[in-house]
């Protein structure tokens, strides 16, 4: 009999991946995936351990399968992602019902795994070495690769993927666990990824975002040639199938003027990118290891602005980190009033165990203030997402059409416009090639036949995260 087996994934677009390679992995083993946990008999989480909120959501939820496993014991729970590399033996003192703990780095296993604790009924765990735990060249290799055929009945559609060029981080930013979960950072040979590619775009895909913690730091010699991202632009630009190529994150010091050329000159390569910079105070950027100051960030994105006039910049930002004073906190906001972002993903500081900043510095900006600086950022950014979705009104851009919209209901709302009479349309979304999502009717007939095409279109209306509009016959 095959198991059912479900996935709950957090965190990063990483464990995204993971997730469907994982998930294609044990579908590959015979096992069938569930849309809900409680049609499972495997249960895998995922985990992201970059602040305490995330892992305290898998701790409260492990607590609650307890009851659950007890009445069906054969069950098999997992943990896997960057929580289990990080909490090790401590997942199964404090969560004991817990059956496999699985680093990031150990994924290729999980299959064999799973089917050892089905006969055996005993606990595993595999994690790769920490840091200090071994030469660099054993730390690196106990970090597996895991690149196995894609699946198409896997992801969230199939006409986009997700390709790691690379894995892991070694810029040891001051407040982030990364480096320590995910390993050293290695580039993926360009051939390994040129075939990777091909096959997708053998299954059809039309867009490929190449990711890696900072993919703009990617790397890979041979032959007396040294390969960069720019260059992996170029290569992918060959590959028939493929329409759009997008890649995140980027570190801002590796936006060289090579790379910007590239983005503007190499057609499939899409203007979206994703810089994040986390505060606009040169003290704080100090205290947290980023190796650049707020000026050379400003340069940045002019030398961006000059180059790529249509360039949609997104951010990242740390509020209410160690020692965060207003003034500190109002560089940050004249840095997002200053780089007019399509979007910035805001965060309260939440200290590391483990990290230079947990050891260094105290945590003493009070939750109360840093949820304040957070909505202060976010209403700043709101309103400038708002006013650059404005300026495409009237205007055509081009959009790969993903599916039916699931948040159109709450963007009408917003809009106080009426949805349209399901009867005979439907609502559809897709995005912009500078990643912006648009929600527009189809005919309920038609809508069949746009679903994984790129097509232009109008657009009508504007919200802060979401363009409306009208397909041009
Ligand atoms: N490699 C990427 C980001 C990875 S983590 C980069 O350097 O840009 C994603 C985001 O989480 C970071 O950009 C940062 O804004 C946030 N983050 C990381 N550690 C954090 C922490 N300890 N507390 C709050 N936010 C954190
Ligand atoms: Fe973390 Fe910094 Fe590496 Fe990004 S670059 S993953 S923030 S250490
Ligand atoms: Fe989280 Fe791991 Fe990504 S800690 S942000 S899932 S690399």
């Amino acid at each position: 009999m095959p198991l059912n087996f479900y996935i709950e994934t957090v965190g990063c677009q990483m464990n995204v991946l993971d997730s469907e390679l994982a998930a294609a992995s044990l579908m590959e083993a015979g096992y069938q995936p569930v849309s809900a946990k409680r049609y499972a008999d495997v249960i895998l989480f995922n985990t992201c351990s970059v602040r305490q909120h995330a892992e305290d959501k898998v701790y409260s939820e492990l607590g609650r399968l307890k009851h659950w496993k007890d009445q069906k014991p054969d069950a098999i729970i997992a943990v896997m992602g960057c929580m289990a590399q990080k909490d090790k033996e401590t997942i199964f003192r404090r969560a004991p019902h817990v059956d496999i703990v699985l680093g990031p780095g150990q994924l290729r296993q999980l299959p064999e795994i799973v089917k050892s604790v089905e006969k055996k009924r005993e606990k595993r765990l595999e994690i790769s070495l920490d840091r200090i735990d071994g030469k660099q060249s054993d730390v690196r290799e106990s970090f597996q690769q895991f690149n196995p055929q894609r699946n198409l009945r896997v992801g969230s559609n199939p006409y986009q993927a997700m390709v790691r060029i690379m894995f892991g981080c070694d810029k040891f930013c001051s407040y982030c666990i990364v480096p320590s979960v995910r390993g050293p950072e290695q580039s993926r040979p360009p051939r390994e990824i040129e075939a990777e590619i091909r096959q997708l775009a053998d299954q059809g895909r039309l867009e490929v975002t190449l990711i890696g913690q900072t993919v703009n730091s990617y790397r890979y010699s041979e032959g007396g040639k040294t390969w960069r991202l720019q260059d992996l632009f170029a290569m992918i630009q060959e590959i028939d199938g493929i329409r759009r190529i997008r890649f995140v994150t980027n570190y801002p010091t590796g936006m060289t003027d090579e790379l910007l050329q590239a983005v503007r000159d190499i057609p499939k390569v899409t203007p979206f990118l994703h810089i994040p910079v986390q505060s606009g105070s040169n003290s704080v950027l100090r205290r947290m290891k980023r190796r650049y100051t707020a000026e050379e960030y400003r340069d940045l994105l002019d030398r961006i602005y000059a180059t790529i006039p249509d360039a949609a910049v997104t951010s990242d930002f740390i509020v209410g980190f160690c020692g965060e004073t207003d003034e500190e906190f109002q560089q940050t906001v004249d840095l997002v009033k200053y780089g007019r972002f399509k979007n910035s993903f805001i965060f309260k500081y939440s200290v590391r165990p483990g990290t230079k900043a947990a050891e260094l510095f105290q945590d003493d900006v009070p939750d109360s203030v840093k949820r304040k600086r957070n909505n202060e950022l976010l209403a700043v950014q709101n309103a400038i997402s708002m006013e650059l979705n404005r300026e495409f009104i009237g205007k055509t851009v081009e959009i790969l059409v993903e599916g039916i919209s699931k948040t159109a209901a709450k963007s009408c709302d917003l809009l106080q416009i009426d949805p349209p009479p399901s009867q005979l349309s439907v609502q559809l979304t897709g995005h912009t090639p500078c990643d912006r999502i648009v929600v527009f009717d189809a005919a309920s007939e038609q809508h069949r036949q746009l679903i994984g095409r790129i097509l232009p279109a109008t657009i009508t209306h504007a919200a802060p995260f979401t363009l409306f509009g009208k397909l041009i016959e």
